[in-house]
């Protein structure tokens, strides 16, 4: 049994989709997992007085604040978690950055470039005093998805040839569905493309080892206006009273593209909101000159694997199911078989990031990392603009670090 005398108190700014989810993980993590640091659900963060004080209740927080400058400054906190939307990402990271609390910031790490850049410098300069940051591309912390990773480094799949990643939703297909926060570029930087896209980006990234260099991209806005929304909290909106009220839609509703990565391989995105009768559907198909991989988060317990070096008659895709304890993450969970879902991903990274956190090493992805993906966003969102094929900046070198 390791110690578990030290002590990460976290504040949590924002409490609804992510909140909530990333509140399960907090909880869960200590009790799963046998880290050198113990987690307290110190303090939460919500605008509205009754509704935060409601939600740290019934997420299990100490307490709760209106002013997330308080949370952040508290002599309190250590880890300052951002689940908030993308607007207010930049300046909560790095108050709490230079307040000495290490980061763990939701995706996208910021709504555009410059912020994001602002963040990364921000984390470059924490860390030499030791202060860590990461931002949340949960999928990589699937298990399947980690092995498909393996798969690669391990070169079971031989030179990376395609890469062909879909990541679907359907929740606005509806043109009276109101238009919430992730439909106003102002708030989310832009739509399903840094909402959804962005994981597809990251995740196959992190898979390949290999970065996107440039895209040729064509994003559409099917539905132009929407009814003003009363509420909202993650993908659930209603409708103001009257449903009269209509607003301008400012982002994408979906966007395609094609891209190279510099190891060669070339893929194909596509990330919608349209997609009717898909819920949330991530899939990702990875072809090598010695075999594929599949995963499909539907499935997220199972990967295909096509083993190319195998006697031709004994080809075919085999289902392996990724429940085995010797399985990226799974020794701490049930006996084999018995299978993990989605939350599961946010107790991984919230394992991952403690440890990180106690042990004085860099979690990831970091935010130069986070940066990394900011700036395919950015050269689709040009592309489609210009129709043109176009190059992703690279980020600066002494912020890849
Ligand atoms: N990793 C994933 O799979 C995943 C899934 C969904 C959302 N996200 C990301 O998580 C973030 C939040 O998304 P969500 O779906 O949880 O949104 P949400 O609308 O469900 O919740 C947002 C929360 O932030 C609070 N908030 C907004 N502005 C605030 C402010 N200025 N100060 C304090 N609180 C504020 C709201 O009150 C609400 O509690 C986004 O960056 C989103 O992209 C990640």
């Amino acid at each position: 049994m390791s110690t578990h005398d030290r002590l990460l108190r976290v504040g949590m700014v924002g409490y609804a989709f992510m909140g909530a989810a990333h509140s399960q993980a907090w909880r869960t993590v200590n009790r799963v997992y046998d880290l050198p640091a113990r987690v307290r659900m110190s303090l939460i963060c919500g605008r509205d007085e009754p509704k935060v004080a409601a939600a740290a209740d019934r997420l299990g927080w100490d307490g709760h604040t209106t002013d997330w400058r308080r949370l952040v400054e508290s002599d309190g906190i250590d880890v300052v978690d951002i689940c908030t939307p993308g607007d207010s990402h930049c300046e909560i990271a790095i108050a709490a950055l230079a307040a000495g609390k290490h980061v763990l910031c939701e995706k996208p790490l910021a709504n555009t470039v410059e912020e994001a850049r602002q963040m990364t410098a921000a984390a470059a300069q924490a860390r030499s005093a030791g202060v860590r940051a990461m931002c949340g591309f949960n999928y990589r912390r699937v298990p399947a998805v980690t092995m498909m990773r393996q798969f690669v480094a391990d070169g079971r799949l031989g030179e990376i040839r395609h890469v062909r990643a879909v990541y679907l939703q359907d929740w606005i297909v509806d043109p009276q569905f109101p238009l919430v926060w992730r439909l106003q570029k102002d708030r989310a930087g832009s739509g399903a493309l840094g909402d959804i896209g962005a994981h597809i980006i990251d995740l196959t990234q992190y898979v390949t080892g290999q970065r996107i260099t440039g895209v040729s991209a064509a994003t559409e806005t099917f539905v132009k206006e929407r009814p003003l929304p009363a509420g909202s909290s993650g993908l659930a909106a209603q409708a103001d009273g009257n449903g009269q009220a209509m607003g301008q839609v400012t982002v994408d509703d979906a966007a395609v593209f094609v891209a190279r990565l510099d190891g060669g391989a070339l893929a194909t995105y596509e990330a919608s909101r349209f997609a009717t009768g898909r819920k949330n559907a991530l899939r990702v198909e990875i072809n090598g000159s010695l075999g594929t991989v599949v995963f499909d988060l539907e499935r997220l317990n199972e990967l295909e694997f096509y083993d190319a070096t195998r006697p031709a008659a004994e080809q075919g895709f085999t289902r392996i199911l990724v429940t085995e304890g010797e399985h990226p993450y799974m020794s701490a969970w049930w006996p084999p078989g018995h299978i993990i879902g989605y939350e599961h991903s946010f107790t991984h990274q919230m394992r991952d990031f403690v440890e990180a956190v106690a042990t004085g090493t860099d979690p990831t992805p970091s935010f130069a990392d986070a940066l990394q993906v900011q700036l395919v966003l950015d050269a689709v969102t040009r592309s489609a603009e210009l129709a043109a094929w176009t190059e992703v900046e690279p980020a600066l070198a002494e912020l890849a670090a």
